[in-house]
């Protein structure tokens, strides 16, 4: 397979079902080992991962379930993922992705049970081996919120060189104070999301997902004058 930076970019998309083939713990290595190069502003490097593998991605994965079962609702949380109410163009992509998503599934407007079911599927990692949390001091400012990003995309992309697939979640960030006290994050930091990583499962139909982008014309002002 190609190793080309355009070819990794275009391949990469988000996968939600994995095989349960393990993912050694040097390869994991390796990805964050690439990633690390990633560009923040006044080299902070302000991002920390929590990497769950067997029983504490397990550990993860029940604490949530038990917390889902009492609470529908969420952590307390003041750092929303989405606007209140998104507005055009982004609510229109929003909703074409999830309507996008479900009909790879087979799954109906109306079939609300398999729709949530999809959705709890973020909260086991979509089956993947490998569980990555992604956080940050919770003093730090929206500007390292957006460079923690770009080395998440690094991490995708680095894993992605190896043939193996990622999905970013931020359904973690709905439930980020449960998360952390089965993770025993420190009460300074924050999490802003998680991810799944392993092998893709090539048979499951939501793989086939290829989600659209807009075209570089519709998002770029080129000024010449
Ligand atoms: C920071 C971040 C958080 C995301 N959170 C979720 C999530 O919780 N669940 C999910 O299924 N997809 C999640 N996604 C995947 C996006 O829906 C996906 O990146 C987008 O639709 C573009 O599709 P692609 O990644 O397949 O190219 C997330 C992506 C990013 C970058």
């Amino acid at each position: 397979m190609t190793t080309r930076f355009s070819d990794i970019a275009r391949r990469r998309i988000s996968t939600r079902a994995f095989l349960d083939t393990p993912v050694g713990k040097d390869e994991i290595r390796d990805i964050l080992d690439t990633a690390r190069w990633a560009a923040s502003g006044g080299n902070l490097q302000p991002w920390t991962v929590h990497v769950v593998t067997g029983e504490a991605r397990q550990r993860v994965i029940d604490t949530v379930r038990m917390r889902l079962e009492v609470d529908p609702f969420g952590d307390e949380n003041d750092f929303g993922a989405y606007p209140k109410s998104l507005w055009d163009p982004f609510r229109t992509r929003r909703h074409a992705l999830g309507e996008q998503m479900y009909e790879t599934m087979g799954i109906g407007r109306d079939n609300k049970p398999a729709r949530l079911n999809h959705l709890l599927k973020n909260f086991e990692f979509f089956g993947a081996p490998v569980g990555l949390f992604f956080s940050l001091d919770a003093r730090m400012n929206p500007n390292q919120w957006g460079h923690l990003g770009m080395f998440i995309m690094c991490v995708m992309l680095a894993a992605e060189e190896k043939g193996l697939a990622t999905c970013a979640q931020e359904a973690w960030m709905t439930r980020w104070k449960t998360v952390g006290a089965a993770i025993g994050l420190s009460p300074e930091e924050r999490i802003w999301c998680g991810m799944a990583l392993g092998h893709a499962d090539p048979d499951a139909a939501v793989n086939s997902l290829r989600s659209e982008r807009a075209e570089v014309d519709e998002f770029t002002r080129f000024l010449e004058h």
